[in-house]
């Protein structure tokens, strides 16, 4: 009997409406388009705004989007696994906020964390689960309001993140090299002090003092990480290719994290890969933490065709990190 493996049967995305440009951010912190273009290659990012939206608004939006996209019933859908480090609280996960909100009465549903490579972890475990053969349609989405975690007085983190959400659907195929054929992953705990948040989970609950002394944002050190970041993938990368025999020209696409324009340069000058065939909308969304990954197969889709040969890389906070290399299941828009 052939292999099962999970194949990608359908991509969709949501932002929310509120767009934070560069020219709006130097009106609250001290900076200026050409410092952020120039560092981060971001130009705009899309904020969830207004009272009790959490990141189950996005989830649930591009669910409902993938859904009718791909013609599922929601009752259909067996599992969502849900890549998130600003779920809509500590518990319960966004995941059932999602499912329950979306009418999936037969699934059930978890949050993963794993920062920035959320999303590449989750599509990982999804692809397990249906290649073992019990689960016929599973949803990962990647999605977070890191507005709700950013200090807009740190000039240093502020203008890096929005908030977004993408989503995929898994279903098993036999059909030979269609679907998910390889993955490898990473993770290193000595980097939690150059990207993390100080307050709010069980080490040191939220207090009155940890609200004033704002430990509730995000605090980075960003060369480091931008170091990290691009060794870590680069490096990932190259170990993936050379165990499926692809080179720069075999392979169609790299998708990698979208943290920053210059990093995602270095890591495709580092394999030597042309920059043209890697995925980039970093400009338009900047780093949405677990959705960038598939909010760059949403926005790209139109352009893949069934049988491409694509290696999506992330890097992430923790750290964590890795690659995964997939083929495409079908042509165009419009999902299999
Ligand atoms: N506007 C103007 N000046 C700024 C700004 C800003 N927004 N931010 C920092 N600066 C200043 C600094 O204060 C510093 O000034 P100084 O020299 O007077 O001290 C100067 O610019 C240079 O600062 P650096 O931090 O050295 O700038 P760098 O070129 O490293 O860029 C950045 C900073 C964009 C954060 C970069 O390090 C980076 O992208 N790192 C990786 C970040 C990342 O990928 N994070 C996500 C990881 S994934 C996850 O899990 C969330």
């Amino acid at each position: 009997m052939s292999k099962i493996r999970a194949a990608i049967t359908g991509v969709h995305g949501y932002l929310p409406d509120y767009v934070l440009t560069n020219d709006e951010l130097a009106t609250i912190v001290d900076t200026n388009d050409e410092w952020i273009t120039s560092r981060t290659g971001i130009k705009t990012r899309h904020i969830l705004k207004g009272d009790e939206q959490g990141t189950s608004v996005m989830v649930v939006e591009a669910l409902k989007g993938l859904l009718e996209k791909t013609n599922t019933p929601p009752e259909d859908i067996d599992l969502v696994i849900c890549a998130t480090v600003t779920g809509d609280s500590i518990f319960p996960d966004t995941a059932n906020i999602a499912t329950y909100k979306t009418g999936m009465v037969n699934a059930f549903g978890f949050d993963l964390n794993a920062a920035c490579s959320g999303f590449l972890y989750a599509l990982t475990v999804g692809a397990k689960m249906v290649e073992g053969g019990t689960h016929k349609k599973v949803i990962v989405v990647g999605a977070d309001k890191m507005s709700s975690i950013i200090d807009y007085t740190d000039r240093t983190t502020c203008v890096i993140f929005g908030d977004g959400a993408g989503a995929v659907m898994l279903e098993p195929t036999t059909e030979p090299g269609v679907g998910v054929l390889d993955y490898e992953h990473h993770g290193d705990g000595s980097g939690e002090k150059y990207l993390y948040l100080v307050a709010g989970g069980s080490r040191k609950p939220a207090t009155v003092d940890s609200v004033m002394a704002r430990e509730h944002f995000v605090r980075q050190n960003g060369r480091p990480v931008f170091k990290a970041a691009v060794s870590g993938m680069s490096d990932v990368v190259k170990k993936v290719m050379a165990r499926n025999d692809l080179d720069a020209d075999s392979l169609d696409w790299l998708v990698p994290h979208q943290a920053n324009i210059r990093i995602i340069q270095t890591v495709s000058k580092m394999v030597d890969f042309p920059l043209d065939k890697v995925m980039v909308n970093i400009q338009k969304y900047g780093n949405t933490t677990a959705g960038t990954l598939p909010l760059c197969l949403w926005d790209y889709e139109s352009q893949l065709k069934k049988g491409d040969d694509i290696i999506l890389t992330a890097f992430g906070g923790g750290f964590t990190w890795g690659a995964l290399y997939l083929k495409w299941a079908y042509d165009g828009s419009g999902g299999a």
